[in-house]
């Protein structure tokens, strides 16, 4: 069983996937990671992020990099947004993801274009969502620890931009596929959200078997 989720910075979807792996047994490939690891490679090489020809020669990264803690800061969130823009950027990543897909037994993968041009074919499709609000407090409250100088107007500054980032760009922009459930996350606590998304993909699945 292959399950697509996608859905805006913080909505919740990668805890949601995280579950949901754990809950089918499968394994979960997490893709913004990916298009942060290509920021931290930029980076790494000295290159300029405004160039999608330097942007395309820090696809090369090898896996190592991805468990990077690293990775999960938001000046790399922001770069990889930037990046990801790129059509050459996505194109090197395709075959990654589509790979991971394809493991026997299936696999689970998150991020902004799953179900509408990674796996159009997979089997469950979500589209996990929340308020700005909603969001930029949730992900305040996941790197406010680490710096306690952080502001919530800033991170929701970045949340917006970040979604008109991911909307608007002409290749593969963030949206639902026609297939794809909604679920928001909004007014859910974990648990409700994470009992929602396995309600939904048992009736995709089983409409598909029917
Ligand atoms: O954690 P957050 O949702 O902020 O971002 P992420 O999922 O780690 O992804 C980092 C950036 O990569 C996002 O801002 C997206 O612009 C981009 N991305 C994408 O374009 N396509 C994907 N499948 C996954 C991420």
């Amino acid at each position: 069983m292959i399950i697509a989720i996608d859905g805006p910075a913080a909505s919740g979807k990668g805890t949601i996937a995280r579950a949901l792996a754990h809950h089918y047994g499968l394994p979960y490939l997490d893709t913004g990671l990916l298009y942060r690891a290509v920021a931290a490679s930029l980076l790494d090489k000295k290159g300029d992020p405004t160039r999608e020809e330097d942007a395309f020669l820090a696809c090369d990264f090898t896996d190592s990099l991805l468990s990077e803690s690293r990775l999960r800061s938001e000046k790399i969130g922001k770069i990889a947004s930037q990046l990801s823009a790129y059509p050459k950027v996505r194109q090197a990543l395709v075959k990654r993801q589509r790979d991971f897909a394809a493991q026997k037994g299936g696999a689970i993968l998150d991020g902004r274009d799953i179900a509408t041009v990674i796996i159009p074919e997979a089997d469950a499709k979500l589209f996990i969502t929340a308020s700005p609000e909603i969001r930029a407090k949730r992900r305040y409250d996941e790197l406010v620890k680490e710096d306690p100088l952080l502001r919530y107007e800033d991170i929701l500054d970045d949340i917006k931009a970040r979604d008109e980032r991911d909307s608007s760009r002409s290749i593969s922009p963030l949206k639902q596929a026609q297939d794809a459930d909604l679920l928001d996350s909004s007014l859910l606590g974990i648990d409700k959200a994470i009992e929602r998304a396995v309600t939904l993909v048992e009736k995709q699945i089983e409409t598909v078997q029917s």
